[in-house]
């Protein structure tokens, strides 16, 4: 079937209502655009648990704490509406500037703890407008279940504590990293760099994978496997590390010792590009 383009919030509530009453469960994909394998995968597994997929296209300027990324982000819609139509969703939702935000917002969601360290600490704001805009989104499409990346741990724990803490009904899917065969994860930003820089950029997974060995090996001290993705990155001189941290994974906050499941996650920049990335770690008893 093809996929429909919807650019308006009275439209796509129509459609989505026609569904419902259809007998179909809803789903939500929310993403900014320039849609690669890692959003597929999310499109792919909404297909396969829902009876009517929309995937939401808008590159939130509120989430920005640069005004020069904003400006940058790919724009893609035509080419996001093909990758979509052929994983199978029914809407693609695209709505313009105008349409979402049609006044200077005043409401927005506030967070807490969960959104304090690491992208929250080095993005300031940017929490708050990721949680404004899928509460907004959440609240346009009214889906049954939304899909999100483990790509963006830190996100997925936010939204999760949202949806909790005020009331949601929606059931918050996480879908698994997709990555390269080398396993740099896909993203939007991989597009901006340079062959040199591309080559660079593995130096997040691999410090992430270094410090996963360190454990399994049976390190449980913060400070020691920090120095040890420290030395990884120092083996990349293209690579500038801005945070690699070791966090309770559903709080989100920084562990001193790993005594249970913790998540890895790290920022770096490669040239101008900035690349994050994260791994769950469960170390061994004992
Ligand atoms: P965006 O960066 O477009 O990502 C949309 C969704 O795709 C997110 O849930 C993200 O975690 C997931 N994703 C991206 N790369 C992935 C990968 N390599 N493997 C698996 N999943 C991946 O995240 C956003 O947009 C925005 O903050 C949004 C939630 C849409 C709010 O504006």
């Amino acid at each position: 079937m093809k996929v429909v383009a919807s650019h308006t919030i009275a439209d796509l509530r129509r459609r989505v209502r026609e569904a419902r009453q259809g007998g179909a469960s809803i789903a939500a994909v929310p993403s900014m655009g320039a849609l690669h394998e890692g959003h597929g995968r999310l499109i792919e597994r909404a297909r396969a648990e829902c009876g009517f997929v929309v995937v939401t296209v808008f590159v939130n300027p509120t989430q920005f704490n640069e005004p020069a990324d904003y400006a940058r982000y790919p724009r893609t819609f035509e080419a996001d509406l093909t990758f979509c139509e052929a994983r199978g969703a029914d809407v693609v939702f695209g709505p313009p500037v105008e349409e979402m935000y049609p006044h200077k917002q005043q409401t927005f969601v506030e967070t807490g703890e969960v959104a304090q360290f690491m992208e929250g600490r080095f993005r300031p704001g940017h929490f708050r407008g990721v949680a404004t805009v899928v509460a907004k989104l959440l609240n346009i499409v009214g889906p049954d279940k939304a899909y999100f990346g483990q790509k963006d741990a830190q996100q997925v724990a936010v939204v999760r504590r949202m949806v909790e803490d005020l009331n949601f009904a929606v059931e918050i899917v996480e879908v698994p990293t997709v990555r390269e065969s080398d396993g740099l994860a896909l993203s939007s930003r991989n597009a901006r760099l340079s062959a040199e820089e591309r080559r660079m950029a593995i130096a997040l997974y691999e410090a992430l994978t270094a410090v996963k060995d360190r454990i399994a090996g049976g390190e449980r001290r913060s400070i020691e496997v920090k120095r040890c993705a420290a030395e990884v990155f120092a083996r990349y001189p293209g690579v500038r590390p801005e945070y690699f941290e070791v966090a309770d994974p559903v709080r989100f906050t920084p562990v001193e010792r790993i005594e249970g499941p913790v998540r890895l996650a790290g920022a770096i920049w490669v040239g101008q590009t900035r690349l994050i990335d994260n791994l769950l770690v469960i170390p061994e008893a004992g």
